[in-house]
C-alpha cells in the first residue's frame, strides 16, 4: 500500500509544471547577483552580493568577490538593481476583492470567492509579496487556497490563514445585513467563554494557521460602531488562551481604545487596524510587546473610490470616523516604540495595490528602512515564521524580489517590483539577463 502511494505522488511531482520546469532549468544550484542588498537585520544596504540557492533555499549570501559561482550553476545577474527579501503582508482577504462590500457581497458564493482567491493570489505574488497572512474568509475558501498553492495547482504566496474570525453576534465579524427571518449568522461567531473555546478548536480543526477575533466594531460592517467593543476581557482571555494552547497566534481586529488595551492585556498577537489609539493603548501593546499591524493605506481608497465601488453611505461615515486618526494614532505608536508589521487589508482596496502602503508609512513618522524592516524581519516574527522567511540568509527560503534603484531612500519604487523569486523559481523577471 506505502509502495503504491508512493508511487502516486512521485508520479504526480513529475507530472507538475512546476517540478519539470525546476529539474530541467535549474539542475542544482542558483547564483542571484545584484548591485545592491537590503540587509534588513542590519538595517543596511550591501553592496555587489551573490546570493546562492540550492533546493528552494538560501545556501549562501556575501560580496561577489567572496562568492565564487559554482560550476554548473544557473547564474541570473540582476545588474544594478537591489535585492530584498520578498515582501509580507500580515492583513489580506485574497478571497475577497473591493466590489464585494455590502450588499453586493451577499449574492456571492464560497466556491466563487476561492476563485477569486486565486486570481488575486497570483497579481499578489506579481507585486512582490511571497508570504501573507489571511486574516478573514469565509467557508474556509482560504485553506483550500493555501493548500492549492502550496500543492502548485494554482501560483501564489505562501499562506498562513485564519478560516472564518471569530466575533458576537450582532459584530463586525457576523453578518447584519439580513432581515431577522432570513435566521443567518456568520460561521465565526460564538458567544460566551465555552463558545468562543469551541469556535477556536472548530477553526483549528478545519485548517486555520492563526485565529482572527473582532475585539471591536468596523467600518464594513452594519449597525455597529468602530469605537466600541465587542467581546467582554474573559472571553477574550479565553479565545486568546485557547488558541495558543493550540500552537497558533492571535490577531485582533480592533478600532477602538478599549478593545485595544482589554485584547493585549489578554495576550494578543497583534491588534489590527488600532485606530484610536490612545496613550494607554501604547502602554499595554508595549508592555505585552504586541505588534500593531495597522492599515494606513486604506482611508486612501476608501474614501477616493469607495462609493463608485458600492460602499455603503454608513461604512463611508464610518471611515471617516477612523480614517485621519487612524495615521496619527499609528505615527505617535511607532513613535513611542510599539512594534510595527506591515498589513495593508488588500481585499477592501484591490490587491496588487499592496506596497502602496510603504509611503503611508513613511509619512507618518517611519524611515525608509523600517517600512520595509515592517514588511519583512518583522512580519517574518508577528507570523512566527522567523526562521523561514523575511531575510536574505541562510537557511531560509530562496523568496526574494528585486527593483531598480534604491527603495531605502525611495520607497515607492517597491510599489514596481521588477524581478520575483519564491522558494528558487523565478516568477517573474523584468529586468533584463
Ligand atoms: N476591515 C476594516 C473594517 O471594516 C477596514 C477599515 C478600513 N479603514 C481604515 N481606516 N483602515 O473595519
Amino acid at each position: 500500500m506505502r509502495q503504491i502511494l508512493r508511487l502516486v505522488l512521485l508520479s504526480s511531482l513529475f507530472a507538475s509544471p512546476a517540478f519539470s520546469q525546476s529539474a530541467l532549468q535549474n539542475p542544482t544550484v542558483v547564483a542571484l547577483k545584484a548591485a545592491h542588498l537590503v540587509d534588513v537585520r542590519a538595517g543596511r544596504v550591501l553592496d555587489s552580493q551573490t546570493v546562492l540557492i540550492s533546493g528552494g533555499r538560501i545556501e549562501r549570501v556575501g560580496p561577489s568577490s567572496d562568492v565564487a559561482v559554482p560550476a554548473g550553476a544557473t547564474l541570473i545577474d540582476l545588474g544594478a538593481a537591489t535585492l530584498l527579501p520578498g515582501l509580507i503582508d500580515c492583513h489580506t482577504h485574497l478571497t475577497s476583492d473591493p466590489h464585494n462590500a455590502g450588499y453586493q457581497g451577499l449574492g456571492i458564493s464560497i466556491p466563487r470567492e476561492a476563485l477569486t482567491g486565486a486570481k488575486n493570489a497570483r497579481i499578489t505574488l506579481n507585486a512582490g509579496f511571497t508570504t501573507v497572512r489571511n486574516v478573514g474568509a469565509s467557508g474556509y475558501s482560504d485553506v483550500a487556497l493555501r493548500d492549492a498553492i502550496n500543492a502548485s495547482d494554482v501560483p501564489g504566496p505562501r499562506m498562513l490563514v485564519s478560516g472564518p474570525p471569530l466575533g458576537i453576534t450582532g459584530g463586525h465579524c457576523d453578518e447584519n445585513l439580513l432581515a431577522p427571518e432570513f435566521n443567518y449568522h456568520a460561521e465565526g461567531v460564538a458567544d460566551g467563554i465555552p463558545a468562543v473555546m469551541a469556535k477556536v478548536r472548530e477553526t483549528v480543526k478545519y485548517g486555520a494557521d492563526v485565529i482572527k477575533f473582532c475585539a471591536s466594531g468596523g467600518v464594513f460592517s452594519r449597525g455597529d460602531l468602530p469605537g466600541t467593543e465587542q467581546y467582554s476581557p474573559a472571553e477574550m482571555t479565553a479565545l486568546i488562551t485557547e488558541a495558543h494552547r493550540l500552537g497558533r497566534k492571535v490577531a485582533a481586529h480592533a478600532h477602538g481604545t478599549l478593545a485595544i488595551i482589554d485584547a493585549s492585556n489578554a495576550g494578543v498577537d497583534s491588534i489590527e487596524h488600532g485606530s484610536l489609539i490612545d496613550d494607554a493603548g501604547i502602554a499595554a501593546m508595549k508592555a505585552h510587546g504586541t505588534y500593531l499591524v495597522a492599515d494606513i493605506y486604506n482611508d486612501d481608497f476608501i474614501l477616493g473610490e469607495g462609493k463608485s465601488y458600492g460602499f455603503t453611505d454608513e461604512m463611508l461615515a464610518k471611515e471617516r470616523l477612523v480614517g485621519r486618526e487612524q495615521r496619527e494614532g499609528f505615527r505617535r505608536a511607532a513613535q513611542d516604540g510599539v512594534k510595527i508589521a506591515f498589513g495593508t487589508d488588500a481585499g477592501v482596496y484591490p490587491h496588487g495595490g499592496n506596497a502602496r502602503q510603504f509611503a503611508k508609512m513613511v509619512q507618518f513618522g517611519l524611515t525608509p528602512m523600517q517600512a520595509i524592516q515592517s514588511a519583512t524581519i518583522s512580519a517574518a516574527d508577528l507570523i512566527g515564521w522567523a526562521d523561514r522567511v523575511g531575510t536574505i540568509e541562510p537557511g531560509k527560503f530562496a523568496d526574494l524580489i528585486a527593483v531598480s534603484g534604491d527603495p531605502t531612500s525611495n520607497v515607492t519604487l517597491l510599489e514596481h517590483v521588477q524581478f520575483v523569486m519564491k522558494g528558487g523559481q523565478v516568477v517573474k523577471n523584468d529586468l533584463v539577463k
